[in-house]
């Protein structure tokens, strides 16, 4: 049995299409009744990183996990890693984060995934850590201002940074979870080429066939703007963060989503054409359904 985490949102919806239909699937939430119509080889367990008994039912019989927990600052690694002393899990693969690397990243969610990182090497069981840069789908956060004619906005949008398409990394998450030879490798998972947000934003624009401004933001917009969405120490990390993106240290290709999955990693160009549809119609929140993942991107 292979439990997967985070299995509503961006990420994890796309491993749960992608594991294997001959073995059984669990995916933990906090609200089972909200996941619609599984395929049968999937059930959905009520769960919560808070809730230690929860998480005990979760993993009966459970000897693989992908791990996701997006608390920072938060002690939710720990909390599960408890729970998993003394079952049968032999396995855990992390989503964790491509700052980690960076000697010179320090803001507190990049700290956070390092201690979130080195509890799991703790803990005795074997572990893969996959560590994406930017998800190509935080994009989809233009999606109402696109739709409704308004210009898009980033800091240092000429910035580049190597993003990752979310189906890219749930496709190394699988292979590490199905396939022999990924315990003890940690894997920076980027995009085939370093794009800027003023890149995205002609991208978008030569889809959709339609103006797409770009805005540039200073500090003091970006941060009331991320102060809107998150608590403070979360707004001064995602500050830092940009600062190393405009230093260069983002721009980085890694090889590894080629050489996991056998083929090369989507691009961005890709990854907005298969999602247009979302910008046409301006529905930021996530697809729904559990269809099976169809042809591979890229
Ligand atoms: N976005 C980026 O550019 C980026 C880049 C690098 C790394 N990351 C990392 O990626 C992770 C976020 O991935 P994502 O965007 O796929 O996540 P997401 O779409 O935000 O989904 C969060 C998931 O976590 C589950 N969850 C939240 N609180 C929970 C709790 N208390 N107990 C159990 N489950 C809980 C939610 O499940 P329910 O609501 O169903 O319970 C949901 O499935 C974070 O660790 C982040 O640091 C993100």
């Amino acid at each position: 049995m292979i439990l997967v985490t985070g299995a509503t949102g961006t990420v994890g919806r796309e491993v749960v299409r992608r594991l294997p239909a001959d073995g059984p699937v669990r995916v933990l939430t906090r609200r089972p009744d909200r996941v619609g119509d599984l395929p049968e080889h999937v059930e959905a367990v009520a769960g919560d990183y808070g809730d230690a008994p929860s998480l005990e039912r979760a993993l009966k019989g459970v000897t693989k996990v992908f791990l996701l927990t997006n608390a920072v600052g938060g002690g939710d690694d720990e909390r599960f890693l408890r729970a998993v002393r003394g079952t049968d899990v032999r396995l855990i693969v992390k989503l964790s984060a491509a700052a980690v690397a960076n000697p010179a990243a320090d803001d507190a969610i990049t700290r956070w995934q390092r201690r979130c990182e080195a509890r799991l090497r703790e803990c005795g069981t074997e572990w893969t850590l996959l560590r994406p840069r930017a998800f190509m789908s935080n994009t989809l956060g233009w999606a109402p201002l696109i739709a409704s004619g308004r210009p898009v906005s980033a800091l240092y949008g000429t910035s580049p940074n190597s993003c990752v398409d979310p189906r890219d990394i749930a496709e190394v998450a699988v292979r590490a979870l199905t396939e022999e030879g990924h315990a003890g490798r940690a894997y920076t998972l980027t995009g085939p080429e370093p794009v800027s947000a003023v890149d995205q934003a002609a991208c978008l624009s030569r889809l959709l066939g339609k103006p797409v401004r770009f805005e540039e933001w200073d500090v003091a917009r970006a941060r009331a703007a991320y102060l809107r969405r998150h608590p403070e120490h979360v707004a001064e990390a995602l500050l830092q963060s940009a600062e190393q993106q405009r230093a260069g240290a983002k721009a980085r290709v890694e090889p590894a989503v080629a050489e996991v999955t056998g083929r090369p990693a989507c691009s961005y160009e890709q990854w907005a054409a298969d999602h247009i549809s979302r910008f046409a119609d301006g529905a930021a929140s996530p697809q729904q359904g559990w269809a099976g993942a169809g042809r591979h991107p890229g």
